[in-house]
């Protein structure tokens, strides 16, 4: 199941995923599964350590966020309540003639076209489209394929039986956001985090592992006060400058603020594990873009190798993480859909909107009022009439007097598969020696941040057959094993080993030698350290080793 060769960079980022298991294809031994991929020994490691990062810097490193490991297959009504079943899906179309599959979307950019979406709604291919694997121009129109994977659940087999395979982590976070607030004493704004795996029925999985049908998720829902109900508490909702990281949260802060805190604290992420502000971008969508509920989503792209130029010859890049603010739409439906109340209750908000002044607690009534109106206008049921919307409605915008609301919420979402795609092409770094015989040689270096590199260290006897250099070796491997992944290795020259450290992207080499036996006194219990990016070497006392070394990969 060959991949379609972007470019030369991701041919060789492709090869050497395989070559040193950081990646493999699914089930590669019956020609591959489309859309699913497999990660070696080495994959493995970076993905674990760049989800162990992201729970530390989103949970344990935060007051305000509490974790949550849900199942994959959920109740079916919850995928009813998100929008999921109705319209999770993606344009396609057939050629007729060579019966070659598209994304229509994905079609008509890739010929430079826009596809149509009509005023009802459905969608049109612009005139001149062809098939791109066979020039045809006879292709069917556009109908929605619905992503979600479908399964049963128990013997029977029959639609009441029909389950999916979670398309997001996110939703098991609003079906649990009252359990969660009840157990975790949190209070908003606070935020539930989640990690796993998610599942899509992608037309045209591609990219390697960027658009895949099985991926990882890693996602946190941050549940804040609507702004009327910040505006009531505090007067007013805190104004932040549009650019920069607006600082430590404070208790008036409304959405917008919030937002723009969550897009900096995930660059702030990225960049500490080694992705450059420079090798990112961000698209912020359009209002056109944008899903009727959600008031913005900036996406934080990262520029892979096969991310295209602009018009201006600048790439852009590829969505790596959305940070979404999405209104209280989805603890709305699932209210609404499963008749249980999702809303808080906020003893400050009921004590400050007694001592409004009554044009002001008028004033913030209507918003509200207007907004949930909207929001169950937009969402109704079709059994449902305008009285009984304009009743909900009003109901809600009481509620505020009594200090209750249901919480918006800011969603930052982010993919782990992309980011391990995005820290690979990050940090493959080649270099040509040619030697005096006029003969060149290329090496791989993978430059990966230390917190993130599969191992933190290489440790290497300098001969393998000196029983007193191996010895010490694996006491040196054993003192460090507990607090760090390293490995050992005692074949081949140094040179060859480093070179395959250097491959595997591991970024300190520690090689016991004779003067670490003693051989110059003054050495001994020394170990020469080497550093991958420069190659630079440096003597220091195994003593200290250990915290060297954590003080570099933390
Ligand atoms: N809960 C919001 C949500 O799921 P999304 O933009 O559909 O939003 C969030 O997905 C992130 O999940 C994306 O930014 C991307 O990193 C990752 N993702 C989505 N679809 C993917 C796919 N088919 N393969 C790999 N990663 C994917």
């Amino acid at each position: 199941m060959a991949e379609p060769k972007e470019n030369l960079q991701m041919e060789k980022i492709v090869s050497l995923c395989k070559r040193r298991g950081f990646v493999f294809q699914s089930s590669e031994i019956y020609g591959g599964i489309n859309g699913f991929w497999d990660y070696g020994p080495l994959g493995a490691e970076l993905k674990r350590n760049v989800k162990e990062l992201w729970w530390n810097a989103m949970t344990r490193q935060r007051e305000d966020v509490a974790g949550l490991e849900a199942t994959i297959i959920m109740s079916p009504a919850i995928w009813k309540a998100s929008g999921h079943v109705d319209t999770f899906s993606d344009p396609m179309c057939d050629c007729k003639k060579c019966k070659k599959r598209f994304r229509a979307d994905q079609l008509c950019e890739d010929q430079g076209l826009t596809l149509i979406k009509t005023p009802a709604g459905k969608y049109e291919l612009p005139a001149g489209t062809k098939c791109t694997s066979c020039d045809s121009k006879e292709l069917t129109e556009p109908r929605p394929f619905n992503l979600m994977f479908q399964t049963y659940v128990g013997p029977a087999a029959t639609e009441a039986d029909i389950a999916y395979l979670r398309p997001e982590t996110a939703q098991a976070i609003f079906a649990q956001f009252k359990n969660v607030l009840e157990t975790s004493r949190q209070r908003v704004p606070f935020g539930i985090a989640q990690v796993g795996k998610a599942f899509r029925n992608e037309v045209t999985p591609r990219n390697f592992t960027f658009r895949s049908r099985e991926f990882e998720q890693m996602e946190l829902e941050f549940f804040i006060k609507p702004d009327e109900v910040i505006e009531a508490i505090h007067g007013s909702v805190a104004t932040v400058p549009a650019i920069g990281h607006p600082g430590e949260p404070q208790p008036n802060w409304g959405w917008q603020a919030w937002h723009q805190y969550w897009v900096e604290e995930r660059v702030r992420f990225y960049e500490g594990i080694g992705l450059s502000r420079a090798t990112l971008g961000f698209h912020v969508q359009t209002k056109e873009e944008l899903a009727h509920y959600a008031r913005a989503c900036t996406d934080i792209l990262f520029k892979f190798p096969f991310s295209k130029k602009d018009e201006n010859g600048n790439v852009k890049g590829d969505e790596l993480e959305g940070i979404a603010a999405r209104s209280d739409f989805d603890l709305s439906q699932h209210q609404r859909f499963s008749g249980k109340p999702m809303g808080v209750f906020d003893e400050e908000l009921r004590a400050a909107w007694a001592k409004l002044p009554k044009e002001k607690s008028d004033d913030l009534w209507k918003r509200y009022y207007d907004h949930r109106k909207n929001y169950l206008t937009k969402s109704a049921k079709p059994d449902e009439t305008p009285e009984q919307i304009s009743k909900q409605a009003t109901d809600d915008a009481n509620g505020l007097a009594r200090g209750q609301y249901i919480p918006h919420v800011i969603e930052p979402s982010a993919g782990v598969d992309r980011l391990i795609l995005a820290l690979i092409a990050n940090a493959y770094s080649e270099e040509t020696k040619t030697d005096d015989k006029g003969k060149s040689e290329t090496s791989v270096t993978m430059k990966f941040h230390p917190r993130v590199a599969p191992f933190k260290a290489g440790i290497f006897p300098l001969l393998k057959n000196k029983p007193e250099l191996v010895k010490k070796a694996l006491e040196v491997r054993d003192l460090l094993r507990p607090w760090m992944n390293v490995f050992y290795d005692e074949s081949g020259s140094i040179g060859k080993r480093y070179a395959r450290q250097d491959e595997a992207g591991t970024p300190f080499c520690v090689t016991i030698d004779f003067d670490t036996l003693g051989e110059k006194p003054e050495l001994l219990d020394t170990v020469t350290l080497r550093y991958r990016d420069d190659s630079k070497q440096e003597r220091l006392k195994i003593s200290e080793l250990r915290d060297w070394l954590l003080a570099r990969i933390r």
